[in-house]
C-alpha cells in the first residue's frame, strides 16, 4: 500500500523576490524529499502557494501608492515562475487571496467561534490619529523594550528576535506618517492557547522522531506557558472577520496563512475534477502531513496551528515538520531590505538551476546555519558536478559513441570488478532513500556523489581505452556496467538534479520516461543491448572565475555600506552623543532627595525580564524598589552593595508590586544600565548632593 503523503512548503509572502535562503530552508529539501516520494510510487501531493495578507503587504502598497492587490498580483506571478524555473515541482500554488481561501478561512473561524474556542476581549492598542487607525503589527516602530534597538516593529524586534507587546515599545511611531500614536481600546477575538497545553504536550511527546532544534523550541514554549494569542486585526485587507460587529477587521495572517495548505489542496483537487479528493490528504488519519518550514516559523506550526486543527477537530494533525535553520552569505546573515541577497531570479537569469539545485543541498543549514558563497557554488559544480559525476557520464557515453557505433554494447563475464560495480548500484537507492527518508538532503546528495565516485574509480581501474583495442568483450562489458551506472545516476540523481537528470536520460536514448522509474530497481535494470544513445552533451559545463566574480563584488560593496552604518562592536566604549535637557534654576534639582542605600534583598519578579525586586536600607527605614536592571545584574551580586536613590519619588506599582524610590543607574547607546554606586563605604541614608 503506497503511504498518502501530503507535503507543504511554508507559503511565501507575495511581497518581495524569492531568495536563496528562501530556496534552502523551505523549498528545495521539500521538493528533493517529493520527487524521490514520487519515485517511490508513494501517493504525495506538493502543496504550497503564496501568502497574500499580512501587514508588510500593505505597508509596501502604501508607499508605492497603489492598492495591495497589485503588489500581491506583481510577486505571485514572479515567484511562481522563478519556482517552476527552478524546479520546485508542486502540485499546486495557490494565493491566499482566492475566495475560496477567504470561504476556508472563515469556516475555521466559524467552526471555533461556535464551539467556544474564540474569546472575545477588549484590549488596548496604539492609535494613529492622524492616519485614524489602530497601528496592527508592523504599522508601529520605536525602541525594542528588551535590547533596546531602534526601527524594532510592533509585532518583533529585529535584533534580538523577541517578540513585542506594541505598547511596551519605546518612542513609538506611526510607520507611514511617523506620528506618536496614541493608546486606545479596541475589541479582538483571542485564541485561547493554554486551553490546549496539555493535549499540545501529549501530542508532542510522541514526536520523537522530531529535530531537536523545533522539539527543543516547542517544550520551551510550553514550559513557559501559552498565552492567549489575538486572531484579529484592525485592518482592511485579509480574510473579512466573518461575525457581526467585526466589518472593518480581518483574521489575522497567521491564523489563515497556514488554512492556505488546506485551501490548495481543495484547489489541487477542483483542477483535477475530483473536488472532494483534498479531504483524502487532510482527514483520513493515517495521511502523513509534513511541513517543511524555517526555523522562525517553528512556533506557528508546531504549537498554533495544531491547536486550531486540534480546536477544529476532524483533521491531521503535521506528522513532521522539518524546520530549517538559516543559510548565510558570504558569512554574514542575509538582508534582504539592504539587498545583501542573492535573489533567485537574478541567479536563474545567469546560470543554470542545478549546480545550486546541488550547491545548496550539499550545504542545506539543516542543524544549524549554513552558509553560501559563490567561490564554493563554483568548486562545487567544477570539482563535483563536472569533474566527478559529469566527467564519468561523459567518457562512459563517448567511449560508447566512439568504440560501439553509439549503441549499448552486449555483456559477457562478469569479473569480480563488475559485481562490486554492480553492487554499489544496486545499493545505491536504498543508501540515498534512507537519508531523504529522515529529511536528511545534506547526506543523502553526498551519498549520490559518493556512488559517482566509486563509478569514476571503476571505470579507471578497468581501463577500457586500452581494452577497447585489446580485449573487445571487456571493454564491451566495462561499458554496458558503465551505461547501467549512468542509468541509475539519472534516477537517484533526479530528486536533486532534475533538469540534467532529464538531458542524462535523453543521452541514454531511454524510451520509457524518467519519471516513470521505480526508485527501489532504480540500480538494478542494465540499458538494454543495441539501445541507440542519444546526442552526448556536456552536462555541467564549468563555472570560470570572470562569471562569478561581479556577484562577489556586489556582495562586497554591499557588505561594505553595511559595515559603515552599523554600529560599534559590543564592547566597544563609545561616548554619547545627546543634547542636553532645559536648564533648570539649583532649587529645582535639591527638590529631589537623594541617598545612599543599602541592597539588603534583591530577587526576580516572577514573568518578566527586566525587574527585580529590591529591599534596601535607607538608614530610617527600609523599603521596596523594584528596578529594571534584571537583564544586567544578577540579584546574588547586587546584596550588600550601596547604590544612589531617589527617596521621595511618589510611589508606583510595577506588575502588581509597589516601588518606594528609584534607582539611579546610567545608559549608554546600547541601553546597557550600570547602577550608580559609592567608591567608599559610607552609611545608609547619607545624602547625595
Ligand atoms: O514566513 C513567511 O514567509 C510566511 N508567509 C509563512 C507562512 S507559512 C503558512 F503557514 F502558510
Ligand atoms: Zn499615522
Amino acid at each position: 500500500m503506497a503511504r498518502r503523503i501530503l507535503v507543504t512548503s511554508a507559503l511565501p509572502y507575495a511581497n518581495g523576490p524569492l531568495h536563496l535562503g528562501h530556496m534552502a530552508g523551505a523549498y528545495l529539501p521539500a521538493d528533493i524529499y517529493v520527487r524521490y516520494q514520487r519515485l517511490r510510487r508513494q501517493d504525495v501531493v506538493y502543496i504550497c502557494g503564496s501568502d497574500e495578507h499580512g501587514v508588510p503587504i500593505t505597508i509596501m502598497a502604501e508607499q508605492e501608492g497603489v492598492s495591495p492587490k497589485v503588489i500581491v498580483d506583481r510577486y505571485h506571478s514572479m515567484n511562481q515562475r522563478d519556482f517552476e524555473r527552478f524546479g520546485i515541482s508542486f502540485d499546486n500554488y495557490s494565493r491566499t487571496s482566492l475566495p475560496l481561501h477567504h470561504q476556508t478561512s472563515q469556516e475555521f473561524f466559524l467552526t471555533l467561534y461556535r464551539k467556544g474556542l474564540l474569546v472575545e476581549r477588549t484590549v488596548k492598542q496604539l492609535y494613529c490619529p492622524k492616519c485614524r487607525r489602530f497601528l496592527a503589527d508592523r504599522y508601529v516602530e520605536g525602541q525594542c523594550p528588551h535590547c533596546h534597538a531602534p526601527g524594532a516593529r510592533g509585532d518583533q524586534c529585529e535584533v534580538c528576535g523577541k517578540w513585542i507587546d506594541p505598547l511596551e515599545l519605546i518612542e513609538p511611531r506611526c510607520k507611514i506618517c511617523g506620528t506618536r500614536p496614541v493608546v486606545a481600546e479596541t475589541r479582538h477575538f483571542f485564541l485561547p492557547l493554554a486551553r490546549f497545553q496539555d493535549q499540545l504536550r501529549r501530542w508532542l511527546d510522541t514526536k520523537t522522531s522530531w529535530k531537536d532544534n523545533v522539539r527543543n523550541f516547542c517544550y520551551g514554549w510550553l514550559n513557559e506557558g501559552l498565552q492567549d494569542r489575538a486572531v484579529t486585526r484592525d485592518l482592511s485587507w485579509g480574510v473579512p472577520v466573518p461575525v457581526p460587529g467585526y466589518e472593518d477587521k480581518v483574521l489575522y495572517v497567521w491564523f489563515d496563512a497556514p488554512i492556505g495548505y488546506i485551501s490548495s489542496t481543495k484547489e489541487w483537487a477542483i483542477k483535477r475534477g475530483e473536488p472532494e479528493l483534498w479531504r483524502e490528504y487532510w482527514q483520513k488519519e493515517d495521511t502523513e502531513l509534513v511541513h517543511f518550514i524555517g526555523k522562525d516559523n517553528i512556533v506557528f506550526h508546531a504549537i498554533v496551528w495544531p491547536a486550531i486543527l486540534m480546536g477544529v477537530g476532524g483533521y491531521v494533525l503535521p506528522s513532521e515538520i522539518p524546520a530549517n535553520e538559516f543559510l548565510n552569505l558570504e558569512g554574514r546573515k542575509l538582508s534582504t531590505s539592504r539587498n545583501y541577497a542573492v535573489w533567485l531570479g537574478e541567479y536563474l537569469d545567469r546560470f543554470p538551476p542545478d549546480p545550486l539545485r546541488y550547491c545548496l543541498a550539499a550545504n542545506a543549514p539543516e542543524t544549524k546555519d549554513s552558509d553560501f558563497s559563490w567561490t564554493d557554488f563554483q568548486a562545487r559544480n567544477n570539482n563535483e558536478l563536472a569533474d566527478i559525476l559529469g566527467n564519468f557520464v561523459h567518457r562512459s557515453l563517448t567511449f560508447v559513441q566512439r568504440f560501439f557505433d553509439g549503441k549499448v554494447p552486449p555483456r559477457s563475464e562478469l569479473t569480480e570488478a563488475d559485481r562490486e560495480m554492480l553492487a554499489i548500484l544496486e545499493a545505491a537507492p536504498q543508501t540515498v532513500g534512507a537519508c531523504l527518508e529522515r529529511f536528511e538532503v545534506r547526506r543523502g546528495v553526498r551519498e549520490f556523489m559518493d556512488v559517482a565516485r566509486s563509478c569514476n574509480r571503476y571505470f579507471d581501474s578497468q581501463e577500457p581505452w586500452r581494452t577497447a583495442k585489446e580485449d573487445r568483450n571487456r571493454c564491451a562489458t566495462t561499458l554496458s556496467v558503465c551505461l547501467q551506472a549512468v542509468r541509475t545516476l539519472a534516477i537517484i540523481g533526479s530528486p536533486f538534479l532534475p533538469f540534467s537528470s532529464e538531458r542524462l536520460w535523453r543521452m541514454l536514448g531511454e524510451k520509457a520516461r524518467l519519471e516513470e522509474q521505480f526508485w527501489d530497481e532504480a540500480g538494478k535494470r542494465p540499458v538494454p543491448q543495441g539501445t541507440a544513445l542519444g546526442e552526448v552533451e556536456i552536462l555541467f559545463p564549468k563555472i570560470a572565475d570572470e562569471a562569478i566574480a561581479p556577484e562577489i563584488e556586489k556582495l562586497q560593496r554591499i557588505a561594505a555600506e553595511l559595515d559603515e552604518q552599523r554600529p560599534p562592536a559590543e564592547g566597544t566604549i563609545v561616548s554619547v552623543n545627546l543634547p542636553f535637557g532645559e536648564e533648570i534654576p539649583y532649587e529645582e534639582f535639591a527638590r529631589v532627595d537623594l541617598r545612599v542605600a543599602r541592597v539588603k534583598i534583591a530577587e526576580r519578579v516572577p514573568n518578566t525580564d527586566k525587574l527585580l525586586r529590591l529591599v534596601v536600607d535607607l538608614g530610617s527605614e527600609e523599603r521596596q524598589i523594584v528596578a529594571g536592571i534584571a537583564e544586567f545584574y544578577r540579584p546574588e551580586d547586587l546584596v550588600g552593595r550601596l547604590v544612589v536613590v531617589v527617596a521621595n519619588l511618589a510611589p508606583r506599582k510595577l506588575r502588581g508590586l509597589e516601588s518606594r524610590g528609584m534607582l539611579l543607574a546610567a545608559e549608554d547607546v546600547d541601553g546597557k544600565l550600570s547602577l550608580v554606586t559609592l567608591d567608599r563605604d559610607i552609611a545608609s541614608g547619607s545624602k547625595v548632593k
